[in-house]
């Protein structure tokens, strides 16, 4: 199989830098695997960040102070969140609504812990990222799957709202979903906001992938956000700089909160204005150059990750015995693996030791109980690296008795 020339200097096979990622990519990637592994595994980019972030790093350290910063956040990086959320994706929230946080993944647990007595329901997407489950059982609630076709990622409105108790107090949403791909149509997020509304539920709404949509087909994001007030007035959206910016470790994110009151219980419940946690100073200025000078890269990186999400289904899609459609959204790829037999975990684990090539197993840890018969595949890496990693899973494939 040849590897089609990418032109992008930014995003070529030599601009990866394995000596570098060997020693700082954990999570189950560079520097988790054994020698010679290829790691498919976590959603984070095998290319260095925008070099606006690495330049803003740098300026703020030569000044060589590291004081504590203000416990809401620095106004230059709420200023900056409001502006470029209202002129790309049509979010009207002002700066003092808008909460930084250290990552994603923390903002998910703040707000369960905000919402959620124990013993309370929330309705998750499953397949999903296992974050929601995980946020929503560490605050003592209970979550109720809503399932997703985990080959188009769709998923029913009317099952959605039967799974709603007295018990229940938020429904996750989670688009561009992880692990389908699936970017929600407008009509969906609206029927989600109309259930929430008509039985007064908290929506948590991470949008972390909104900026890795591909927008073909006419599928482009459409933010929750951007309803009308009354349907988002209980909606906490949150989103996280990991996946665009290719900066997993620096933990940047936010949380947009619908109303004062809310954002008060939030930062309250943040522990961030007793100095607990919170985003680092440094981190809120990576953060606000990302957002003000880092989009040409984003782009730079979207083209390449198109190219590589088609070469990778289409490759994929032929494996004897794999299903596989293209995201729409997201850089990973959730391919069906059912007809091989045995448990996706088993797939995983001998692909990592038999074919050194690692990718994320079904299981009901990682997307809840309706991941399984699927594994997990993440392209953003070079087309070398991926070329090599899908050569590696044929061969695999092609030695498995079942499908020769
Ligand atoms: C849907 C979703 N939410 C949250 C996260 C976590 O992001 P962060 O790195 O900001 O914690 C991820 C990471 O894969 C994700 O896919």
């Amino acid at each position: 199989m040849t590897t089609a020339p990418v032109t992008d200097p930014r995003f070529v096979d030599g601009a990866v830098n394995l000596d570098i990622l060997q020693r700082r990519a954990y999570n189950h990637r560079w520097a988790e695997q054994p020698d010679g592994v290829i790691p498919l595994t976590a959603a984070d980019p095998d290319f260095p960040a925008p070099p606006a972030v690495c330049e803003a790093i740098v300026e703020y350290a030569r000044g060589g102070y590291f004081s504590y910063g203000p416990p809401e956040g620095l106004s230059e990086f709420r200023e900056t969140v409001s502006d470029v959320v209202s002129r790309r994706k049509g979010i009207s929230v002002p700066a003092a609504r808008v909460l930084p946080i250290d990552s994603a993944a923390r903002a998910m647990f703040l707000m369960a812990e905000v919402v959620l007595d124990p013993g309370d329901q929330a309705i998750i997407f499953d397949p999903v990222d296992f974050l929601f489950k995980r946020s929503v059982e560490a605050a003592g609630g209970v979550p109720v799957f809503c399932p997703v076709d985990p080959r188009t990622g769709e998923f029913d409105l009317d099952v959605l709202e039967s799974l709603v108790t007295p018990r229940t107090r938020m429904v996750a949403v989670c688009n561009p979903h992880n692990p389908t791909g699936r970017v929600l149509r407008p009509e969906e997020i609206q029927g989600i906001a109309e259930i929430a509304a008509r039985h007064d539920l908290w929506i948590m709404n991470d949008e972390i992938w909104s900026d890795i949509v591909y927008g073909d087909g006419g599928t482009s994001f459409v933010s929750m956000h951007a309803l009308s007030p009354n349907l988002t007035a209980k909606t906490v959206t949150i989103y996280g700089f990991s996946k665009a910016f290719a900066m997993a470790g620096l933990r940047a994110a936010f949380v947009l909160l619908p109303d004062e009151n809310t954002y008060r219980r939030f930062l309250a419940a943040s522990h961030m204005p007793a100095t607990a946690g919170g985003l680092s100073p440094i981190v809120q200025v990576a953060a606000s150059a990302a957002f003000r000078d880092g989009w040409e890269w984003v782009e730079g990186f979207v083209h390449h990750l198109r190219r590589q999400r088609d070469y990778a289904q289409a490759r994929l899609a032929r494996f004897p015995g794999v299903e596989c459609s293209p995201p729409e959204g997201t850089y990973v790829l959730f391919a069906g693996v059912g007809a091989f037999g045995i448990s996706s975990e088993e797939i995983a684990g001998r692909m990592a030791e038999e074919a050194k090539v690692a990718v994320v197993p079904g299981t009901s840890a990682f997307f809840g109980p309706g991941g399984e018969g699927n594994v997990r595949i993440c392209f953003a890496t070079s087309r070398e690296i991926l070329c090599e990693g899908l050569d590696r899973i044929e061969n695999w494939i092609c030695h498995q008795k079942e499908c020769v």
